[in-house]
């Protein structure tokens, strides 16, 4: 355990523990390619991609709102010039661009991704299980009497933050299945209403994300028809999350952007318990292999991937193993609900741990100022959470540190052909009011830079 203002800190741990924003980044030393197992984890991967192209239909006829696009969940890639200006990105340091998460239908956030593929995948394996499927049938199948029926003897559960709450809650109840939520008490009144509202079961916990998650998991167990959905160790929802890379990987080949030695791709993914972020960096970092380097965001009160991290590499002795923020002294304390987390998932660490390039902690006064700039340059409206990614360019190339590090890697002559990608993970449904909040203080802050 570190006590605060300990003399004997190192100044990196110092700045951290003070609540500053810092960015570290893995030595060449460290740093290795391989994660055991990558290439079965791809082969998933695929198939996890090849699950939602099977339920596609079914979703399209469930919500409306995927009508459109004929059942597929997707967000758009977004050049953003103009919040490469607001953010003081110059041109000669690369091009941003966003990827639109705060926009993906059904549930509004990453979450999403890793939440419906893992429901998906539970209410296909009970239907295969039951006979009401067999393999090439169309699944609009399920929606009928007989499956419904079949997935009202269930329940699905889930420990969550609020976003991940929210996509299990909405693909759970519109397939017939019994959904209950656990909260924390810093999860959003808005997202608890939001689920009541479609009859989800909502139970609120004293404690932080960690302790509902646990109340949710120990709740699950005792009940045999329960199904519980684990933030903190589950695969499927890794896979999820992870088969967004091939879905950017074709948006990037059709919008005309390389990746390549020449032309490095940045990617700064918001962190929370490292799921969602993790199955991302995993998956491109199995497509592009040494062209992409990711880095995770964090609130300076929530590092814990950061933490994760520095202890894997060896730069925290004496910490218990995995840490956690409140190791360091830090409270868990910030309006980026989403990445309130105080420890790393160990599924999450191990398996994207050796291809992450580096992490940064962001303020939240950071947060909300980025996220006017962004309403006032493209007019995109998102979460607080869903602001870190624009520190990433600022981190990298405007601080020492990170020139240090672009200087090592030998990327500071390419990056005027580079390509920053900022994700943004969530916010189409945050409700008016809650967002005029956050664009007041977020544009005092920009109006007083
Ligand atoms: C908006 C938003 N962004 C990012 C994340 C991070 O995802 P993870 O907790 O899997 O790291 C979350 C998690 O809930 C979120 O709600």
């Amino acid at each position: 355990m570190f006590h605060p203002a300990d003399p004997a800190l190192p100044p990196f741990l110092e700045t951290l523990q003070l609540a500053r924003p810092v960015l570290w980044t893995r030595s060449a030393a460290d740093a290795s390619t391989v994660t055991p197992g990558a290439h079965l984890l791809m082969d998933q991967v695929l198939s996890a991609q090849e699950r939602f192209a099977r339920f596609a239909p079914l979703l399209a006829e469930l919500f409306p709102e995927l009508a459109e696009t004929g059942g597929v969940i997707e967000s758009p890639l977004l050049p953003a010039a103009a919040m490469q200006a607001a953010v003081g990105l110059p041109p000669e340091a690369g091009r941003l661009w966003i990827k639109a998460d705060h926009a993906l239908p059904v549930a509004g956030s990453i979450k999403a991704r890793g939440g419906i593929h893992e429901v998906l995948e539970f209410a296909e394996s009970l239907a295969l299980s039951a006979g009401l499927l067999r393999a090439g049938d169309d699944y609009r199948k399920l929606a009928g009497p007989e499956a419904r029926a079949c997935f009202g003897r269930y329940q699905v559960a889930v420990g969550s933050t609020g976003n991940l709450g929210l996509s299990i809650g909405v693909i759970a109840s519109a397939l017939g299945f019994r959904a209950a939520v656990h909260m924390s008490a810093d999860a959003k009144a808005w997202k608890k209403a939001r689920l009541r509202a479609r009859g989800v079961e909502v139970v609120e916990h004293a404690g932080d994300y960690e302790k509902a998650v646990a109340a949710g998991r120990a709740q699950v167990e005792a009940d045999p028809c329960g199904y519980f959905v684990d933030d903190e160790r589950s695969a499927s929802l890794f896979l999820g999350y992870a088969a967004a890379a091939l879905h950017l990987r074709s948006q990037l080949a059709q919008a005309g952007v390389r990746v390549d030695a020449e032309h490095p791709l940045f990617v700064y993914l918001p962190c929370g318990v490292g799921g969602a972020p993790g199955g991302i960096a995993f998956g491109l970092s199995q497509l592009y292999g040494p062209h992409v380097h990711c880095f995770f965001a964090e609130p300076v009160q929530s590092p814990c991937f950061l933490l994760r991290m520095m202890a894997g590499c060896g730069q925290l002795p004496g910490v218990p193993m995995p840490p956690s923020v409140y190791d360091l002294g830090l409270r868990n304390l910030t309006e980026a609900d989403g990445l309130a987390v105080p420890r790393a998932s160990e599924l999450a660490y191990a398996a994207v741990g050796a291809h992450l390039r580096g992490v940064y902690t962001v303020e939240d006064d950071t947060l909300h100022a980025d996220l006017a700039r962004l309403l006032d340059s493209e007019g995109l409206r998102i979460e607080p959470s869903a602001a870190a990614g624009f520190s990433g360019p600022r981190q990298l190339c405007g601080s020492d540190a990170g020139r240090a590090w672009l200087r090592a890697q030998g990327l500071e002559a390419h990056l005027p052909r580079a390509t920053h990608l900022a994700w943004t993970t969530g916010g189409l449904y945050v409700p008016e009011e809650e967002y005029d909040r956050f664009l007041s203080r977020g544009r005092s802050l920009v109006a007083g830079t």
